[in-house]
């Protein structure tokens, strides 16, 4: 069979799920104002890291009464010190769907040792059964399993009249999904994913309900001081206004500025969506047709716009034994990043043999629609040269 090499070729070839593209236009020109050199506690450094929450808060339309930080340690520093601070208070439900939701699993049984705690754990491609949650408890969640490409469908299985707190790991949906954020007492987020900022920091946002944990309850562990949201009680305000717990890369803090303007510029919040929803319909579209691949998650309200993953249906393929599966997956990724058309779309390497496209809104649309004939070309390639 003939299998005709596409010639059209992506304008950023960089469709990894994280760090993921930086947005259309960047160079490293946009760091150039960088206060190098200086001290964050300086007024024009703290000016800059406050901006970063300000603007961030508005983008989103954060409930004003929502407070937000900036984190060492980027989304796993952002989460495990809210996991570390708030948690033992009462007992925890986890949800677990892939590895990062299976890592907060781990945090809360192994690390912190929770004695009264359901765990609910579903198999890659699916959500355990929202239904089930004890919302008494503290719930953990994440918003969108990155390395499945299964999300939650919305918030509404979350009650407004909970007892507990809603923690949500949202690193690879915000700026990507409609989130309801009134039903999330703590959210989490990174700058390198949907925004394209560069790693090593993340945001933390609090409702009421969390910084009221935090003024009347002190958990029974220790907590690291680049964890510490609060000292006797007394919630460090500081932190929420740009005063780092410690010492931020301004190099960093300017790119992910430099990101938050260029959302505000295309549109806002609702723009950056729309580009996520649309790289989505690009792949569904192309998968209806494909007589090769499909969707890991199965259920259409639950699939990922930001990493849009994929399994291998083909009878031939299947007939492989998974390792060998992966060898082959390997072959395709790795011509495809040959020819300059796509890096890194491997699976996650834990999840089963699949392909991983970042549908984020800083890759183009016409970037994923030329993307998709090359991944049906390495598909042939691979399978006439096995
Ligand atoms: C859902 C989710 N949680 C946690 C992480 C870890 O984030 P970070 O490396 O930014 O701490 C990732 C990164 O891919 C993720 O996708």
């Amino acid at each position: 069979m003939s299998n005709n090499k596409p010639s059209k070729k992506p304008l950023n070839p960089n469709f990894s799920s994280g760090p993921c593209a930086k947005r259309p236009g960047w160079n490293i020109s946009v760091l150039k104002k960088t206060p190098i050199g200086r001290s964050h506690r300086s007024k024009e450094c703290k000016e800059k890291l406050n901006e970063v929450i300000v603007k961030s808060k508005k983008i989103l339309n954060l409930p004003n009464s929502y407070v937000l930080a900036i984190m060492p340690g980027s989304n796993t520093g952002a989460l495990e010190s809210a996991l570390w601070s708030l948690l033992g208070f009462k007992g925890v439900d986890v949800l677990a769907w892939e590895n990062f939701g299976k890592d907060w699993a781990i945090d809360v049984l192994d690390q912190l040792k929770i004695k009264d705690v359901n765990s609910y754990v579903a198999e890659y491609g699916d959500l355990p059964d929202l239904k089930k949650i004890n919302f008494k408890n503290d719930v953990i969640f994440t918003w969108n399993g990155t390395t499945s490409g299964v999300r939650v469908p919305n918030a509404e299985w979350i009650p407004n009249d909970r007892e507990g707190l809603t923690i949500c790991d949202a690193t690879s949906a915000i700026f990507a999904m409609d989130i309801d954020f009134e039903k999330l007492d703590v959210i989490t987020w990174s700058w390198q994913k949907v925004l394209g900022g560069e790693a090593a920091h993340g945001m933390l946002a609090l409702s009421p309900r969390a910084i009221k944990r935090l003024e009347t309850y002190t958990p029974e562990w220790p907590i690291p001081k680049l964890f510490r949201l609060s000292n006797k009680k007394k919630v460090l305000k500081g932190v929420f206004e740009g005063s780092t717990i410690n010492t931020p890369s301004m190099i960093c803090v300017e790119d992910v500025l430099d990101s938050l303007k260029w959302v505000e510029s295309i549109g806002g919040a609702n723009e950056i969506i729309k580009k996520s929803n649309k790289n989505l319909q690009i792949v569904s579209d192309w998968v209806n047709k494909s007589n090769w691949a499909e969707f890991m998650c199965n259920e259409s309200t639950t699939r990922s716009s930001t990493s849009i993953t994929l399994k291998i249906k083909d009878v031939w393929f299947n007939k492989f034994p998974e390792e060998e599966q992966k060898n082959l997956i390997k072959k395709m990724v790795s011509s495809l990043n040959k020819e300059g058309v796509a890096n890194d779309i491997n699976g996650y390497p834990k999840a089963p043999p699949s392909l991983r496209l970042w549908g984020g809104g800083t890759v183009q649309n016409t970037d994923m629609e030329i993307l998709l004939p090359w991944i049906d070309w390495a598909y042939e390639d691979m399978k006439q040269n096995v």
